[in-house]
């Protein structure tokens, strides 16, 4: 099944949308981008496109933060996709890349006076953590401060480092501290601990990016467990002796953890309160409950 992508504003093959050499983003990370899951159910022979309008809107705020001038809505964006995924048609789960970039062809640091543009693409992919159970390591690269609040593309260099690190140290994932040693997130995903049967994970100030799966597992705790969620800083030793803990990103899913430095968590197997978020989590994205159908966007026409 061929991959296609939307690209100076129109659906080319995969393999004839190519940048430029002297493009800026290339050279300075000046780039916004996204992740969004389409999941794919074959009972509905449909694929959902989970949060699809969120994601969006995360891309835009950072576009302003970064003069990125966008030049379609936050509608036209999801028009764009599905359009997109429907092109593609593939039957499995899929993800896409929207990226909005300095496109322009100049060197030289800064935002201003540069042109700007928008693609997407979309690929097949299982999962990204290919393990039921990640080992993780606590990395020696934290999580820079002060930085803004946005996927920007040249602010993954630490995670990129972390993640690195923690593979040729035989973990599966890094962790990342804040600057002041607090749990920050992982390389590509937020993080959460079961402590006295509670949802615990890093609030705002601990410098991680805003996860709209962290938002959607947070309500579904809530609403369908009747379990809180406590943000505040976490100490590295809690992570060690908390009864359970799990790592969530729309490319991750609920990764549950079960050890993180050696240290073993609770049993080591999955967590009752991550298994249960879990089931409840992937009929959710796959658009198997009615309650939360808001969320789920068809690509397909039916
Ligand atoms: C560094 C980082 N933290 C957290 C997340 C989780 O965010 P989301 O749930 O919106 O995918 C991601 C994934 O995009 C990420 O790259």
């Amino acid at each position: 099944m061929p991959s296609y992508a939307f690209f100076h504003k129109q659906f080319v093959p995969l393999a004839e949308a190519k940048i430029e050499i002297m493009t800026h983003a290339l050279h300075y990370g000046t780039a916004i981008f996204e992740g969004i899951r389409g999941n794919w159910n074959s009972e509905h022979q449909q694929t959902y496109l989970f949060r699809l309008k969120e994601h969006y809107k995360r891309m835009k705020n950072g576009c302003q933060v970064m003069k990125i001038s966008l030049p379609y809505t936050i509608e036209e964006l999801c028009q764009i996709t599905i359009e997109l995924v429907r092109r593609c048609g593939f039957e499995e789960d899929i993800y896409l890349r929207p990226l909005a970039y300095k496109s322009a062809k100049a060197l030289g640091v800064r935002l201003h006076d540069l042109e700007d543009d928008f693609l997407v693409f979309a690929m097949p992919w299982g999962r990204y953590l290919d393990v039921d159970k990640a080992r993780c390591s606590i990395s020696s690269w934290r999580r820079p401060a002060e930085t803004p609040r946005a996927k920007i593309s040249g602010l993954y260099i630490n995670n990129a480092l972390a993640k690195t690190e923690a593979i040729e140290k035989g973990f599966d994932e890094a962790i990342m501290l804040t600057s002041d040693g607090h749990i920050s997130e992982g390389s590509g995903e937020n993080i959460f601990l079961v402590i006295d049967d509670k949802l615990v994970t890093p609030a705002s100030y601990d410098n991680f990016l805003m996860g709209i799966t962290r938002n959607t597992v947070i309500k579904l705790a809530q609403n369908e467990l009747g379990i809180e969620t406590i943000e505040r800083h976490i100490d590295r030793s809690e992570l060690y002796t908390a009864e359970e803990c799990f790592l969530t990103g729309t490319a991750a899913h609920i990764t549950p953890v079960a050890e993180v430095d050696h240290y073993t968590i609770g049993n080591g197997e999955i967590g009752e309160i991550t298994g249960r978020l879990q089931k409840i989590y992937t009929e959710v994205i796959r658009g198997n409950n009615p309650k939360y159908l808001h969320w789920c966007t068809p690509a397909y026409k039916k």
